[in-house]
């Protein structure tokens, strides 16, 4: 076993491999030791992984983030105290080990790890800790014998000794080093912005900091830095990035957590494909990190045909499995729940799915209620075999309705019927299920995607709210539109979606201060709320901004998804569960009177929320 293993490993160890490790307490690091230093001497230091008493010989395993180092302890060349000392030592303890650097005998040899051919005979042995009992075992690999998560988190610190999450924190390093460097390379300065700030519109909420000098005002965390950076841009610093911390007070998932990193982004007197250029550029550098392929171009879908061939904005390129549009040949049945969606203005819409007769039941049912989940009714199909056909739309089908369709024996048709709104969820949700019920091969392995031209607008509930954030720039080609219908005007917007994930959302912005007051009344704000929220922009724009753009990126999803971790917090040193909670250090925590008095503010009953 060898630390920091594999070829991953290998890579991401480059910085370290440079340095040995040595410090005023050590000669090297454990897993620096190889064949070569048979012989010398050499005083290690690290914690006791394992230890094995035959009656009078002691073998050690000691560990360091570097890897495993076998130390042997026997009367012969070892002094007596220190021998006593470690017949007492304990999993985890902290140590130092004097003594020689030898070959092990051919048959105690062990290929596995690097120093496996040597191990160290101690001399002497020094205690320099002593560790309490683990809560948690330090496991080096296999994460199928891992204990709860939850323990984990609560014991984060022995968590954080696997090496599992050593590496994923190295190459975390290793991606963000690359960053910078890139960055720099093109001449863009890394520019820190405000923690402490005032709301940043990014669709959630935010998370808010009393004042204490101030009572009754409050700082709000950044959602991310957009509205400095593109102070910056007025400024003139014509090219920005930053490793920047964002908050977000939303609904947690595997791929969200409350605070997480980007790599924020911003030129000046650029157009999309300068930042599009320079992405794929970035991206190329950090996948050669991790080991990962990505060829430029990367392709590129509008947002409209995304959404009609895969129901998504962010489609997982890695299948095929499209979405087609069967309103002409399925429309004229008489088949009620079509005829329904149909004259309610929808369209009938489906997966065919090669050889899905295959899938049982129990396995419909799961896509079933994929569907449903999404926000559908239901889902119809049909599976057709050689006589004829199964499933509640078959006996509807006749040879003119499957050929349009194109489906030939073997295949099934899922289909849902109605709004885009409602089956373009559905069959997204539907073509994850099938991929994931028939274990469908990959067409390939790494699946980049740029998304563009999104919607400048949503609609919630009757309101329009921004579909990424209130300052992306709207089409030139569908200004005249603004007023009178907004919702069909796109966004000079850009994500960037890797396998299905999101990796990155960017955008040129409004760098007018009329245009910018005219989409913030658009989306309902009166004067008196857009000054209070935005003058400073406002201003700033109005002072000489330069047409800019940029994106911003989520380090650990890319991380995360490079890894194909399961969740983030497997790239996050000390993140937060699903509930917004620190395990290990206990936070949020609840404040005493006095803190509360001296932060003017008073709390309701816990678990009261506020009005609205
Ligand atoms: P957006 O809100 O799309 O855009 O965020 C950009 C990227 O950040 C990542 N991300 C997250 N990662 C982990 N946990 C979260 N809660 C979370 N939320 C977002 C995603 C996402 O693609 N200011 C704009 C960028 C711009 O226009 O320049 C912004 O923040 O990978």
């Amino acid at each position: 076993m060898n630390g920091i293993a594999g070829a991953r490993g290998e890579r991401i160890a480059t910085a370290a491999r440079s340095d040995t490790g040595a410090t005023g307490l050590r000669t090297r690091m454990v897993g620096r030791f190889g064949r070569d230093d048979a012989g010398a001497r050499a005083t290690v230091v690290g914690w006791v992984h394992r230890r094995r008493d035959l009656g009078g010989l002691i073998f050690l395993d000691l560990r360091d983030r570097s890897g495993l180092l076998q130390v042997s302890l026997g009367p012969e060349w070892t002094d007596p105290e220190s021998m006593v000392r470690a017949h007492r030592l304990g999993s985890e303890d902290v140590i130092s080990v004097t003594g020689e650097v030898v070959l092990r005998p051919r048959t105690a040899r062990n290929p596995e790890i690097a120093t496996g051919e040597i191990e160290v005979q101690a001399a002497r042995l020094e205690v320099l800790n002593r560790a309490a009992t683990p809560e948690i075992p330090v496991y080096r690999s296999s994460a199928d014998e891992l204990p709860d998560e939850e323990l984990r988190l609560r014991h984060r610190h022995l968590d954080l000794r696997r090496e599992e999450l050593q590496e994923n924190l190295a190459l975390r390093h290793s991606l963000i080093l690359a960053a910078r460097n890139y960055f720099d390379a093109l001449g863009f300065l890394e520019i820190e912005t405000p923690i402490l700030t005032k709301t940043t519109p990014e669709g959630a909420r935010d998370y808010l900091v009393p004042s204490r000098v101030h009572p009754g005002e409050f700082y709000a965390l950044p959602q991310s830095p957009q509205i400095y950076k593109q102070l910056l841009m007025t400024a003139g610093y014509d090219r920005y990035f930053q490793i920047a911390r964002c908050f977000r007070d939303e609904d947690l998932r595997a791929d969200r957590q409350p605070e997480f990193t980007q790599i924020d982004v911003e030129a000046s007197f650029v157009e999309p494909r300068d930042i599009i250029g320079w992405i794929e550029g970035l991206m190329t550098v950090l996948a050669g990190v991790a080991g990962i392929r990505a060829a430029r171009p990367f392709p590129t879908l509008a947002h409209a045909e995304a959404m009609d061939r895969f129901g998504s904005d962010r489609p997982d390129l890695r299948w095929g499995l499209e979405i087609a549009d069967w309103t002409g040949p399925l429309g004229t049945l008489d088949f009620p729940v079509l005829r329904r969606a149909l004259e309610g203005g929808g369209r009938i819409r489906g997966l065919r799915v090669e050889g899905g007769n295959r899938l049982s039941r129990k396995q419909l049912g799961a896509c079933d209620r994929a569907a449903r989940r999404a926000g559908a009714p239901g889902l119809l199909w049909a599976k057709r075999s050689g006589e004829g056909g199964s499933g509640p739309l078959s006996r509807w089908l006749g040879e003119g309705e499957w050929s349009a369709t194109g489906a030939r024996p073997g295949d099934l048709l899922l289909l849902a019927a109605g709004p885009d709104g409602m089956t373009s969820p559905a069959l997204a949700a539907v073509r994850s299920a099938v991929i994931r019920e028939m274990v469908l091969p990959p067409e390939r392995e790494y699946a980049w995607l740029w998304v563009l031209d999104f919607p400048l607008f949503e609609e919630t509930d009757g309101a329009l709210s921004p579909g990424h954030h209130p300052f992306v720039l709207p089409h030139p080609d569908d200004l005249d539109r603004l007023a009178e219908a907004p919702l069909g005007v796109r966004g000079l917007a850009y994500d960037l979606v890797y396998n299905g994930s999101e990796l990155g959302s960017g955008s040129i912005r409004i760098h007018r201060p009329e245009l910018q007051r005219r989409v913030l009344r658009i989306l309902g704000m009166g004067e008196e709320e857009i000054d209070r929220r935005f003058a400073f922009l406002l201003e700033a724009l109005g002072s000489g901004a330069p047409p800019h753009g940029g994106i911003g990126l989520g380090l650990d999803r890319i991380v995360k998804d490079f890894i194909g971790a399961g969740s983030l917090r497997d790239v996050i040193a000390f993140p937060k569960t699903t509930a917004a909670r620190a395990l290990f250090e206990g936070a949020p925590t609840p404040l005493s009177g006095r803190e509360l008095e001296e932060l003017g503010l008073e709390v309701r009953a816990a678990g009261r929320r506020g009005p609205g």
